[in-house]
């Protein structure tokens, strides 16, 4: 579904990603870790075209989407949802018209595109009185969710999560977890998610291990507590001790 290879991205002298290579087969669930600040948000960005390469291909089901425009750019909207950190939602707009956005931009009428908002924001288990809300008037996990629905708007068939469960509380946390399943095995999606939480390997099929610019890990999620892998057995036990050294700290 996804292929990268040689992906090299520098912010001036500093370089992120160095010359990675990664496969994400479809209907994969792979949760992505790595230290803060090692360049996990600047990798997913450059699947799906937010940030371009300096070199290096990414390909969705085939199809190159670095330094594309118009059309085409649109497109690869349209068959990746993104799910960003924060959740983005626009605070002058209620969440009737956050989650309505990706279709009313398209000149899409707000009153035909009712019924299904409606039903995604069902499928994200949120109640119809939410609709006239700001965002201000809910609370973390309302919000992802509500982020989530608009992403589902477009029913993409990958879908990208930058830290979806950072900061809420840990029933919360579970409550994303796993509606971000049942969501990867409605729409039949490849998912992609960026996380801390070890909670994630118990609903991930995949992990990989970003350090130092590239994917030195790869493996199934079921069996990463009995990875030997250094850097992993270091980093998913919180361990100070190890070849992991923060970043920023000496
Ligand atoms: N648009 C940008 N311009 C310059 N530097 C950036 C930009 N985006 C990210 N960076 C830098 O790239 C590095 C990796 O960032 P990021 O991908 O956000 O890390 P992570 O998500 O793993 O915590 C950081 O040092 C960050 O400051
Ligand atoms: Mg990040």
């Amino acid at each position: 579904m996804i292929t990268i290879q040689g992906l090299t991205k520098a912010f001036g002298s500093k370089v992120i990603t160095r010359a990675l290579d990664l496969s994400v087969e479809r209907h994969e669930f792979l949760a992505i870790i790595g230290r803060s600040g090692e360049g996990k948000s600047v990798l997913l960005k450059q699947m799906i075209g937010l940030i371009n390469p300096d070199s290096g291909s990414v390909k969705i089901n085939g199809e190159e989407i670095t330094n594309v425009r118009g059309k085409q750019r649109k497109n690869i909207f349209r068959t990746c949802g993104y799910v960003f950190q924060f959740a983005a939602l626009l605070d002058s707009l209620n969440v009737l018209e956050n989650i309505g956005l990706p279709l009313t931009e398209d000149g899409k009428d707000a009153k035909t595109i009712q019924p299904l908002i409606i039903e995604k924001l069902q499928s994200v288990g949120l109640a119809a009185d939410v609709l006239y809300k700001y965002p201000d008037e809910l609370s973390g996990g309302m919000k992802k969710r509500v982020g989530l629905a608009r992403t589902l708007m477009l029913s993409p068939q990958v879908l990208l999560y930058d830290e979806p469960t950072t900061g809420l509380d840990p029933i919360t946390v579970r409550l994303i977890h796993e509606l971000m399943k049942k969501t990867h095995d409605e729409q039949k999606a490849t998912t992609i998610v960026i996380s801390h939480d070890v909670e994630i390997f118990k609903f991930a099929t995949h992990v990989a291990m970003l350090h130092e610019g590239k994917i030195i890990y790869k493996g199934l999620a079921k069996d990463i507590w009995e990875c030997a892998n250094p850097y992993v057995y270091q980093f998913i036990r919180g361990l100070p001790e190890g070849p992991i050294t923060p970043i920023g700290f000496v």
